[in-house]
């Protein structure tokens, strides 16, 4: 079966002043379906540079990221874009909500944007913000909802188009612990229930813990960690 992701040979450096910051070297990395996969890793390791390379967002030096068999780096930028929104959800630590777009907006965006029609848009963000616990919430605007409500609200824009992979950066760096649980919670439900895959960064120890499998990350190379607690003991 292809893997819903696949890293070959990937490379990122970024120029600082004089200096050539090599940030992910030679780096290989294989996503199944379903996979829930926990990147950690100290500040400055990589992690969102991993997450914006294999999401499409910033172009590697060297090697190749395939989504779902398809180069994602040899595409034309538009066809990335739309490629991106139909393929691959984001949950970011902040939210990246359009504060004028109520809840509802908020979701069904990426559809829009995508030419889907207003109302099976409609229909499927409904449905997305009941699933999250929002169904009450969907006429509210971003600035008008909570922390832990707005990255509910985030989770369920990532999965309006029903993606194959949903990369979140830190999605719980700003939510109380209650918060976070049911984030986590969400996203654990997405790999488990809909086969989505999801690569999650995190310096949450507790949040750690959700995934079925950790990459640690030093230095932009990465180790597997193999005493991630089984998924049934959390
Ligand atoms: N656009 C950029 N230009 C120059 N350097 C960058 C750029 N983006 C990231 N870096 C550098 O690359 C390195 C890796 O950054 P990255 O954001 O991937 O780290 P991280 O592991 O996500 O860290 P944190 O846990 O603090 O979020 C850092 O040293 C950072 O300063
Ligand atoms: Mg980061």
């Amino acid at each position: 079966m292809t893997p819903v992701l696949q890293l070959e040979g990937v490379g990122k450096t970024y120029q600082r002043g004089d200096e050539q910051l090599r940030v992910l070297v030679d780096f290989d990395f294989t996503l199944d379906a379903g996979e829930f996969v926990v990147v950690t890793g100290p500040s400055g390791a990589g992690k969102s540079t991993l997450l914006h390379v294999a999401g499409g967002l910033d172009a590697p030096d060297s090697g190749t990221v395939a989504v779902t068999g398809q180069d994602v780096w040899s595409m034309s930028a538009g066809a990335r874009a739309a490629f991106r929104r139909r393929n691959l959800g984001f949950v970011f630590q902040f939210f990246n909500l359009v504060p004028t777009l109520t809840a509802v907006q908020n979701v069904s965006l990426p559809l829009v944007l995508d030419g889907v029609s207003a109302r099976y848009a409609d229909a499927r963000a409904e449905e997305l913000l009941q699933r999250v616990g929002l169904g009450d919430r969907a006429a509210h605007l971003p600035a008008e909802l909570s922390g832990g409500q707005m990255q509910r609200v985030a989770v369920a824009r990532a999965l309006v188009a029903r993606p194959s992979i949903v990369l979140a950066d830190e999605p719980t760096g700003n939510l109380d612990s209650h918060s976070s649980a049911e984030v986590l919670r969400l996203l654990r439900s997405l790999s488990d229930e809909d086969g989505a895959a999801v690569v999650m960064v995190t310096h949450d120890a507790v949040a750690a813990r959700y995934g079925s499998r950790e990459l640690h990350l030093v230095d932009g190379r990465a180790s597997a960690v193999d005493d991630a607690a089984p998924i049934g003991d959390r």
